[in-house]
Formats: structure tokens, sequence, C-alpha cells
């Protein structure tokens, strides 16, 4: 069994967080969702893996080198535009050379690992396995249909009546015969190869489709809100540690579900749980949690934080309302201003938003 893992598109829905980054390398409770899905695919015994990439290959390259740092060996696979799902598969032929494989979107994040999926499609010999999730809006979603027998009769891409409100989570296990499906199917009317398209060639054939129903969460990190739910989820799970090399002066208080990492420092404040301080971050006088995961070398300084992630080397000081729901990106600043005349000043990147 081998893993694909795609991580090309262009996370329009992240803008302006991914003018400047891929979105698989943001960290969700201060770890790249990436590294979180190569985790665990190489915790279901799989231990090669190819990587779709796209116009931030670089990016991904150095962050995750030949793999040997996570106990896997990654090969990247260039795809010159992102044109769907399906033709990442086509596009991956020569690496996954026949073997069974097993396809995670890169930007997914899934609670309770894939080791029982994979070992169902192991011990079962279908041709495809999907993995499906009960959801309060299918219409937003690819949805299955079952036949009574549990196989998978269709796929139908955000129905106007739902068949069911079993959603399409985006994690797929194949063997070979999707190859011959990749190159069958014409790109949709948005002009890309869809996977949904390819998996019901393979049904409309007679291929075996069987699907997996997966009872924790699921999240889909394509917007903000969701960063911000899958943060919540993962700091829940995450096991609280505090670096030996941190500083927690005795005027803070630090809840048993927070951790802290090296070198970081905590000065006057009261810091709630789950929430996650990342190496070098200074806190000083300031409320900081539930569910937020502020990343290395930030500094904050007379605020309250809640709900929000924070990536590495950003500042905010002074704020006197409390920042609730935020997402703020790299090396970014954000504090208050006494000078005259007063009023609210900005630097704001292409498609950000400020709500005052
Ligand atoms: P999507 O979220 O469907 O697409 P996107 O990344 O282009 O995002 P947006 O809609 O905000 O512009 O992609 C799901 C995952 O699959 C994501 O990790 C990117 C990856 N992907 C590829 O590797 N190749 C592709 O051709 C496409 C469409 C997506």
């Amino acid at each position: 069994m081998k893993g694909l893992i795609l991580s090309g598109g262009k996370g329009t829905r992240l803008y302006p967080l991914t003018y400047t980054r891929a979105k698989q390398l943001i960290p969700v409770a201060n770890k790249p969702v990436l590294i979180r899905v190569i985790e665990a695919i190489r915790e279901a015994g799989v231990n090669e893996i190819g990587i779709v990439v796209g116009q931030t290959a670089a990016e991904i390259r150095e962050a995750l080198g030949d793999g040997d740092a996570w106990g896997v060996k990654l090969q990247y696979i260039m795809q010159d535009s992102p044109d769907g799902l399906a033709h990442a598969v086509k596009i991956s032929r020569d690496f996954l050379a026949g073997a069974p494989f097993v396809m995670f979107l890169g930007d997914n994040v899934i609670e309770g690992g894939i080791s029982s999926l994979i070992s169902d499609f192991a011990d079962n010999h279908w041709n495809c396995q999907i993995v499906l999730k009960r959801v309060d809006n299918p219409s937003a979603y690819g949805v299955a249909e079952l036949r009574p027998d549990g196989s998978i009769e269709q796929l139908i891409e955000k129905p106007t009546v739902p068949p069911s409100d079993l959603a399409l989570v985006g994690i797929y296990m194949f063997d070979h015969h999707i190859f011959e499906a990749v190159s069958e199917i014409q790109p949709s009317a948005r002009g890309e190869y869809e996977i949904t398209d390819a998996i019901q060639w393979l049904i409309d054939q007679g291929h075996t489709v069987f699907p997996h129903i997966h009872e924790g969460w699921w999240i889909d990190t394509g917007k903000p809100t969701d960063l911000l739910e899958a943060n919540s989820h993962v700091l829940e799970e995450i096991c609280p540690t505090i670096a030996a090399s941190a500083e927690i002066d005795s005027d803070s208080s630090i809840d048993s579900r927070v951790t802290v990492q090296d070198g970081a420092r905590i000065v006057n404040s009261i810091v709630r749980g789950p929430t996650i301080l990342g190496k070098d971050t200074v806190i000083e006088n300031s409320f900081i949690g539930p569910f937020t995961s502020i990343y290395h070398h930030c500094e904050i300084r007379n605020c309250q934080i809640e709900r929000s992630i924070i990536l590495e080397n950003s500042r905010v000081i002074d704020i006197d309302q409390t920042l609730r729901d935020s997402l703020i990106g790299r090396n970014a600043t954000v504090k208050r201003s006494d000078g005259k005349p007063s009023g609210i000043k900005m630097n704001l990147g292409d498609h950000g938003n400020l709500w005052v």
C-alpha cells in the first residue's frame, strides 16, 4: 500500500494567508495540517508517500524534505496546474506503479486516524473505498447514495435534493482500476477532472466501491472558520506538556490543559486551556484562551485573546477589546495607537478582513 497526499491547489478561500504560504502548511495546534496528514498515514503502516504539489512546491519541499524526520519516504509529484483531484491521480501513475493506495487531501484533518479504513480495504478486496460522514447540510457536499448491500450506487456533487446525508470526506482508497477511470472522464463544468466522476465511472463499469462511515469529527480546512474549528478539536485531543525551558512567573496562572513550548515566557498572565503557546513566545499581562494557538516567536502584551490562531513572529499589543475568533498571519502587528488624529489605521492585505 502506498500513500498519495494532494497538496497542490490554489487555496483561494484562505486568501490572504495563502498568497504567501501553502494552505497545507498552516498550523493547527502549532503543527502544520500536512504533517498531521503524514503522521496519520504513517500510523496506519504506510511509509511510501507521494505528494502532489503545485505552485507552492518549493515551500512544501523545504518544510518536509525527504520525509526522514517523520519516518516516511516522500516523493514529490509536480502538477503544473490544479486541474482537479482526478488529474492529480493521473499524474501520479508512475509513482503508484500499480500498488493499491490511500489518497488523502493535504488540507483535511480527521479524528482518530485511518488505520481501521486501511485494514478494511486490505481485507475486503474492493476496487475503491470512500469515506463518508453524516452532515446536516448535504447539499454543500458530494453526497453518496447507497445500495441495500451497503455499496455505493451513485455520487452526486452538491445535490439540490440530496439522496442521503452522507457526505464525501477527503480520504479515498483505490486499486489500479482508477487509472482507467481517470483517463476516461472529461472535465466538469468548472473545468476540473473530478474524482467523483472517476469513482462514478468505476461504479458504472461494475467495480466494487464501498464506504466507510466515519463517526468522529472531520474538517476540511478550506476556510478560516474551518481552521478555527479544527484548531479547537485538535487542541482538545493533544496531551498538554510544559517544556522544561519555558518560564512561567509566580504571578501567572496556567490551567492543566495548556501546552507551553520551548523557551516560551509567561509573565503576569492567565492562560486557559485548551491552548498552546509556541517556542520563544512571550505573553505578558494578558488573558489567553481557551481554544487558542499562538505560534513561535510571538509577542502578546496587555491583551485578551480567545479561540484564535496567531502565526509566527506576530505581535498583539495593548488591545482593549477581546480578540476573538481571529486568524492572524505571520509577521503581523496588531497594536493600539494613541497618536493624533485618533481613528483606525491599517495596512490590510488583499482579501483581508477586519471587523471593528
Ligand atoms: P480544494 O480545497 O478543493 O481546492 P484548492 O486548494 O484550490 O482551494 P480553493 O477552493 O480555496 O481555491 O483542494 C483540496 C486539496 O487538494 C488541497 O489540499 C489542494 C489539493 N489539490 C491538488 O493537489 N490538485 C488539484 O488539482 C486540486 C483542485 C486540489
